[in-house]
C-alpha cells in the first residue's frame, strides 16, 4: 500500500494568533470519521522505541550509576528501569549516533578495571569503558527492551562489524563467540538489527563520506553480516534530516547500491521552535510527513528502476524536540570530562504536543515506517531524567509517548478529518487538528490520537464512529496547560501529565471532544455496555 497520510481538508480559515483575549464567536469545529476497513497496517511496537548513546549523562549517571540507592548488582538504576518500563519503550539503539562513529567495542568487554579510557571526539569527553556491549544487553534484558547495535562505520568497516555480531550472536566454538562465554555471557545475545553506521551524510560525522562511497561500504558490510546470520534486519544510513544539501539523492544513489542487501533506510529529524513561532513549531509533524513520504517515494523509484519486488521500509531512528544551540552540545575545548551534562534540553508543554504530533504522523506511517526510535531515553534530549546519585523525574514529554505505547493496538486506521485551518509562517495553510486512530479488533477499543494545533483557541472534534456500533467513552486524558511553556521538574512532574477532560461524550455514532489550544489528548472508545 502507498504511504499513508490522514485525508484532510479544510472548513475554515482561523487567524494563526488572534489576541489572547479575542473571544471567537463559536468554537472551531473539525470532524474526524472512523471505519474499521480503512487500516494503514498493524500497531508495530517497534514504534516506540528509544536510544541510548555513550553521550553526555545518558548512560553514566543515568541508567548506570552504581552509587544509586537504586541501583542493582550492575550498577543499573532501578528507578530509571522503572520509568522505561513505564514508558513503554520496545526496542532501545546503542551505543551512537555520532559517539558510534569513532568506537572500537572491543574497549567495553572484558574485565572492567583492565578497560582503556578514550577520547569521544564527537562529543569531546572522556569515555571510560565501563558499560559495553555486554553490560548494555543486561541492561535490556532487565529493562525488557530488544536491543538495536549500531556498528562504526566511520573510522571502521567490515571487519569490525563482522567480529562485534560474532562475539554477539554466535553461540560458541570461535575465538569471539567463547570470548563473551568467557566475560561471563554464555547464551548468545541474539541481536536481530543492525544500524550500518550513523548520520553517514554529515560533514560532522567521524569518517563522513560521499552517497557513493557509504552505498559501497554499506553494501559490502550488510553482505559480510548475512553471511554470518541471513536472518538479521539491516539498516542504511538514511539522510540527516530533510535540510541537508543532499537529501533524496543520498537516499536515491545509497539505494541503488544496497537496495537488495538492506531491510531498512534510516530518517532524523528534530524540530525546535525557532524565533517564537510556535504556530510553525507546533505543526512539526507536516515536515514528518513529507519526509516520510520523500523518502517512501525515492525508495519506490529505485525498486522500480532496478526491476525489484521487495519494499524497502523506513527506520525514523532518531526524532524528537531538540533546542539545538540551548544547552550544551560540548564539554569545553580545554577539557574532556567524563559524562559531562550536555543536551539536557528542559521540555515545555508545547513541546510535549509536539511529541504527540510527531507520535501520530510515525503511526498513520505505519504501512513503511517499521522502527523508529525517541532520541534519546535518559538525560539526553530526554523524557527521563535523573540527578546523579538522587531522584529521577519525568518530562512532559515522558506522557505523550507512554499512553500512545500503551493505548495504541490492534489496526492503525486511515482517518478522514476535516478540519480548520490557519496560517503557519513554515508550512502555510495547515490544519488545527490532527489526529490517527486505533481498533483492537480484539477488545473491540477504537483509541484517538489528536493534537490541537491552534496557539490560543480550542477547537470541538466531533468523531462518527457509526461504522462501529455505539461505542462509550472509556477515558479521554488531554496534556495542556494555560502557560504552554509551562515545564516539570524533579519536585513536580505530575501538575503537568495529562488530566482527564470532562468535555469528552458519546451518544450512538457520535463522539465529541473539545481540544484546549496547545493540547495533545487521547481519546479511549469502547463497544457500548461493554
Ligand atoms: O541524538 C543526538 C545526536 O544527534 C546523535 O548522536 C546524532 O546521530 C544526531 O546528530
Amino acid at each position: 500500500m502507498a504511504s499513508s497520510t490522514a485525508a484532510t481538508t479544510g472548513t475554515a480559515h482561523v487567524p494563526a494568533n488572534d489576541a489572547a483575549g479575542a473571544t471567537a464567536a463559536t468554537t472551531a469545529r473539525a470532524t474526524l470519521v472512523l471505519d474499521p476497513a480503512f487500516s494503514v497496517g498493524p500497531v508495530r511496537r517497534r514504534t516506540f522505541g528509544a536510544f541510548v548513546e555513550h553521550l553526555g549523562r545518558c548512560v553514566y549517571t543515568g541508567i548506570h550509576d552504581p552509587g544509586h540507592p537504586t541501583a542493582d548488582e550492575d550498577g543499573f538504576r532501578g528507578d530509571v528501569i522503572d520509568l522505561t518500563r513505564e514508558l513503554g519503550v520496545s526496542t532501545v539503539r546503542y551505543p551512537g549516533g555520532n559517539f558510534v562513529s569513532g568506537y572500537r567495542w572491543e574497549d567495553g568487554i572484558g574485565p572492567v578495571d583492565q578497560r582503556p579510557a578514550r577520547l569521544d571526539l564527537a562529543w569531546h569527553s572522556t569515555e571510560p569503558n565501563t558499560v559495553g556491549v555486554d553490560e548494555f544487553m543486561r541492561w535490556a534484558r532487565k529493562a525488557g527492551v530488544e536491543p538495536m547495535m549500531a556498528v562504526n562505520l566511520g573510522t571502521r568497516g567490515v571487519q569490525e562489524a563482522v567480529d562485534l555480531l560474532e562475539y554477539c550472536n554466535i553461540a560458541s566454538g570461535t575465538a569471539l563467540s567463547d570470548l563473551r562465554r568467557a566475560h561471563g555471557t554464555e547464551e548468545p545475545h541474539g541481536v536481530r538489527m543492525w544500524c550500518l553506521g550513523n548520520e553517514m551524510d554529515g560533514p560532522w560525522q567521524i569518517g563522513h563520506k560521499t552517497a557513493e562511497e557509504y552505498g559501497r561500504l554499506a553494501t559490502e558490510t550488510a553482505r559480510a553480516m548475512r553471511m554470518v546470520d541471513a536472518g538479521l534486519e539491516l539498516v542504511a544510513c538514511g539522510s540527516s534530516s530533510t535540510s541537508m544539501p543532499t537529501f533524496g539523492e543520498w537516499e536515491r544513489i545509497v539505494l541503488t547500491e544496497a537496495y537488495e542487501d538492506v531491510d531498512l533506510i534510516s530518517a532524523h529529524a528534530y524540530y525546535w521552535e525557532d524565533d517564537g513561532d510556535l504556530a510553525s513549531f507546533l505543526a512539526s509533524a507536516v515536515n514528518m510527513d513529507r519526509f516520510i513520504d520523500d523518502v517512501v517515494a525515492t525508495a519506490d523509484a529505485v525498486r522500480a528502476a532496478r526491476k525489484l519486488t521487495k519494499r524497502i521500509h523506513i527506520s525514523f531512528d532518531e526524532w524528537n524536540v531538540w533546542y539545538l544551540n540551548a544547552s550544551a552540545s560540548r564539554a569545553p575545548e580545554k577539557d574532556w570530562p567524563v559524562a559531562p551534562a550536555l543536551l539536557e534540553d528542559h521540555y515545555s508543554v508545547a513541546d510535549a504536543v509536539v511529541v504527540g504530533g510527531l507520535l501520530i504522523s510515525l503511526l498513520r506511517h505505519t504501512d513503511r515506517v517499521h522502527s523508529a526510535s525517541l532520541a534519546q531515553l535518559v538525560n539526553v534530549i530526554a523524557p527521563i531524567m535523573t540527578e546523579p546519585g538522587g531522584r529521577v523525574w519525568r518530562q512532559t514529554t515522558f506522557h505523550p509517548f507512554a499512553l500512545t505505547s500503551r493505548h495504541a493496538a490492534g489496526e492503525v486506521l486511515r482517518v478522514k478529518l476535516d478540519s480548520p485551518t490557519h496560517e503557519t509562517a513554515r508550512f502555510g495553510e495547515t490544519p488545527l487538528v490532527d489526529a490517527v486512530a486505533t481498533h483492537d479488533a480484539d477488545s473491540g477499543e477504537v483509541v484517538v490520537f489528536a493534537v490541537n494545533r491552534h496557539t490560543t483557541e480550542p477547537v470541538t472534534v466531533e468523531v462518527d464512529v457509526r461504522a462501529f456500533g455505539a461505542l462509550d467513552v472509556t477515558e479521554a486524558l488531554t496534556l495542556s496547560s494555560d502557560d504552554p511553556y509551562a515545564r516539570a521538574s524533579a519536585d513536580d512532574d505530575t501538575s503537568l501529565a495529562p488530566r482527564p477532560n470532562e468535555t469528552a461524550t458519546a451518544e450512538g455514532g457520535a463522539v465529541r471532544i473539545e481540544l484546549p489550544p496547545v493540547s495533545w489528548s487521547v481519546l479511549r472508545l469502547a463497544p457500548a455496555g461493554a
